[in-house]
C-alpha cells in the first residue's frame, strides 16, 4: 500500500494501548528486514531515517527504497525523518516524499524551539505530513555526564504542556532516562515522570533510545502513554555481529550476499521481536 502517516499510526495505537516501533534504515537490508518482519507480524512500522542515514544512502535512495517496500506489502508503514535539526533538510524530505518527520530543537532554546517547531507545523500540516517534536535533552550513552547533569536535561511536564499548547503539535519526544546507543549498565526510567508528562499532554508520547532498555521497562512505558518506541542501536548490533560471525566462520567467503543475507535475516528476528513486545502484532 501508500506510505500512511506517523500520526495515523499513532492515534490508533493511542486508542488500543499499544506502540508502534519505529526503526531505523540505513541500508537496503535493514528495509527489506523491517518491511518483511512487519510482515510477518501482520503490524504497522514506522522507517526512520537519521540525517547520517540520509547522507550516506542519499535523499532519493531512502525515499524509493522505503516506497517500494510499503508498496510490496499489505501492512501500514510510513517514512519518518529522524532528529532533523535543519529546518531545510526537514522541506527537502517533505518535498521527497517523507510522510513524518522530527523536527528536534532540543538544542535551541525552548522559546527557539517552538518558534522553529511552528514553522515546521506551518507547511507540513497543510500537506498531511506528520510533526515529532523533541522537550527536553536525550543525548547519547557515550556523554560524559554525572547522573544530577542527566537529570537536568529531562523533560520537565509543565514544559512539556506549555510546548504542545504553543505549537499544536501531535506527538512528543521526551528524555526520562533513555540515552541514544549501548548502555553501559542497566538504564532506569522516570516514570513519575512520564505519568506526570501524559496527564498534561493528551498526546502520542515518544521513546528514543529504547535500544538495550529492559523489556519490562518497555511495557511499563507503553502502559503509561509511550506509543512509539525508536530502535536503532539492537539492530546494528544484529547486523554487525551476524556479518562477523560469516566471516569469522567463511574467512576466504568473497560474495557479500553471503555475508548480508545472514545479517540481514538477525535484522528481521530483532524487529519481529520488538514487534511484539511492543504489542503491535495484528494491528496492520
Ligand atoms: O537517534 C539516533 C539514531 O540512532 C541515529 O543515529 O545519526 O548515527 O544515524 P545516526
Ligand atoms: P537507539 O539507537 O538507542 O535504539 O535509539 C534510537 C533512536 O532514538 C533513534 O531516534
Ligand atoms: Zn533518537
Amino acid at each position: 500500500m501508500a506510505l500512511v502517516t506517523v500520526d495515523e499510526l499513532l492515534w490508533k495505537a493511542e486508542k488500543e494501548g499499544y506502540a508502534v516501533g519505529a526503526f531505523n534504515a540505513n541500508n537496503m537490508e535493514i528495509v527489506q528486514a523491517i518491511m518483511e518482519a512487519a510482515e510477518q507480524e501482520n503490524s504497522p512500522v514506522i522507517m526512520q531515517a537519521s540525517q547520517g542515514a540520509i547522507k550516506y544512502a542519499g535523499l532519493e535512495f531512502i525515499t524509493a527504497m522505503v516506497k517500494l517496500a510499503a508498496q510490496s506489502v499489505d501492512v501500514p508503514i510510513a517514512l519518518h525523518l529522524d532528529h532533523g535539526t535543519d529546518f531545510n533538510q526537514v522541506v527537502r524530505c517533505i518535498r521527497s516524499g517523507f510522510t513524518s518527520v522530527m523536527y528536534d530543537g532540543s538544542a535551541l532554546s525552548l522559546e527557539e524551539n517552538i518558534a522553529v517547531t511552528k514553522k515546521v507545523l506551518d507547511i507540513a500540516r497543510p500537506i498531511d505530513v506528520s510533526v515529532e517534536a523533541e522537550i527536553g535533552k536525550i543525548g547519547g550513552t557515550e556523554d560524559d555526564v554525572s547522573v544530577s547533569e542527566k537529570e537536568a536535561m529531562y523533560t520537565d511536564p509543565e514544559e512539556a504542556k506549555y510546548f504542545v499548547e504553543s505549537t499544536g503539535v501531535k506527538s512528543l519526544a521526551i528524555a526520562i532516562g533513555t540515552a541514544h546507543g549501548q548502555y553501559k549498565g542497566e538504564p532506569k526510567l522516570d516514570f513519575e515522570r512520564l505519568a506526570k508528562i501524559k496527564s498534561l499532554i493528551k498526546i502520542p508520547i515518544v521513546l528514543h533510545g529504547s535500544s538495550g532498555v529492559p523489556d519490562e521497562a518497555i511495557k511499563k512505558a507503553i502502559s503509561l502513554g509511550v506509543r512509539k518506541v525508536n530502535i536503532d542501536t539492537n539492530i546494528r548490533e544484529a547486523f554487525v555481529w551476524a556479518m562477523r560471525r560469516e566471516l569469522e566462520a567463511n574467512p576466504s567467503e568473497i560474495d557479500p550476499r553471503k555475508i548480508l543475507g545472514p545479517a540481514r535475516q538477525a535484522a528481521v528476528d530483532i524487529i519481529r521481536s520488538k514487534i511484539r513486545l511492543f504489542g503491535s502484532s495484528g494491528k496492520a
